[in-house]
């Protein structure tokens, strides 16, 4: 595992790890241009809602420091077409909206010339990618504190380094439990169609030097109830009022875990809070049927078989135990605190 930011800026590139390449092959991509960053969003060689808050602001970062124009008023209007065009990238992880938004405000806010207001971009960019290192620290030292020595802890899709500018928001909980010396051991979900779990996260954990173990989606009700695992640590796409929304598949591992009476945490920065919604408010992607009826490019199912698509699910708020954040470890039925922290981001 690279010992690098997972998304870094340097002098005018955005230079990122290409996740779809990853276990077999470790490859950059080197993007100057804002439609780069969003075909890369779109095509999930980025992904994660953290890192594609980061890329978005990155790519609003490219456009400002690659434009020609003199004016504050020229550079505004490139700015919102490429704002434009990364909204459209992917339609759940809230994270993305909220970078594009406050670095397009940042941007209104900066008076002077169309060179002060790209200096401003840039800077407010970087500064989104180190927030968001620190806040994945400190949710790692919150939740550390709910993970015992000898735990055996479950996670879904891939809450890590990879899904954030460094260290990660579940796999975050994961290391830090590991960096003060708990003996504990995971178990990664493959995470069905894009094997995540088994590319990313298991990728990650082994070169870490945790134990981790692979299995099917399927197999989380049987490990459950052979008490193979005792907590549940998962990442978060958009937190709204009364639901969690991530990789499909978290829905069901929460039922499960309710069932069993084992604990199911949410670690996630505020920046994926979105407490002025609802989850009848909330877009779940639903992403091209091939990824279901195929392997790889090679057809599973009966040609032109029909099937179903969504990349996320969302889990109602009574089947989980805690939400890890970077300020707290709160509890889902203290909506107020909740409130407050949703004011506070914005
Ligand atoms: O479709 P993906 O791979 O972008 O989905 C990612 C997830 O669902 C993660 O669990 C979530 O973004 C949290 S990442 C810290």
């Amino acid at each position: 595992m690279t010992r690098m930011r997972t998304i870094e800026w340097k002098d005018g590139t955005v230079i990122t790890i290409d996740q779809t390449k990853l276990p077999n092959e470790t490859s950059f991509l080197k993007m100057k241009k804002c439609s780069q960053v969003a075909t890369a969003i779109k095509d999930m060689k980025i992904r994660g809602a953290p890192i594609i808050g980061v890329a978005a602001a990155y790519g609003l970062a490219l456009t400002a420091h690659h434009s020609k124009a003199r004016e504050k008023r020229e550079l505004m209007r490139e700015l919102k077409q490429s704002a434009e065009i990364l909204k459209k990238t992917r339609p759940t992880a809230v994270n993305l909206f909220w970078a594009v938004d406050r670095t397009v405000k940042k941007a209104q806010e900066t008076s002077g010339s169309a060179k002060a207001v790209a200096k401003a971009v840039i800077d407010e960019a970087q500064r989104m990618a180190d927030e968001d290192v620190q806040a994945n620290r400190k949710i790692g030292g919150h939740g550390a504190k709910l993970i015992e020595d000898g735990d055996t802890v479950l996670t879904h899709c891939n809450a890590g380094k990879l899904a954030t500018v460094d260290y990660g928001t579940a796999l975050g909980v994961i290391r830090a439990a590991w960096e003060q010396g708990k003996q504990i051991k995971v178990i990664a979900t493959e995470t069905r169609p894009k094997l995540q779990g088994a590319r990313l996260t298991a990728y990650e954990l082994k070169s870490d030097g945790i134990p981790v173990t692979l299995i099917t989606d399927s197999m989380v009700g049987y490990v459950m109830s052979k008490r193979m695992v005792n907590k549940v640590v998962v990442g978060a796409d958009r937190i709204v009022r009364d639901a969690v929304v991530n990789k499909i598949g978290t829905f069901s591992i929460a039922v499960l875990a309710h069932e069993h009476g084992i604990p199911f945490y949410v670690a996630a920065p505020i920046s994926t809070f979105d407490l002025t919604r609802s989850s009848k408010d909330v877009v779940v992607e639903e992403r091209n049927p091939e990824e279901v009826t195929h392997f790889r490019s090679q057809r599973t199912a009966p040609i032109g078989m029909k099937a179903l698509n969504p990349a996320f699910d969302i889990t109602p708020m009574k089947y989980v135990s805690a939400i890890i954040c970077e300020t707290n470890v709160l509890s889902p039925t203290k909506l107020k605190d909740l409130q407050r922290l949703g004011e506070f981001k914005s």
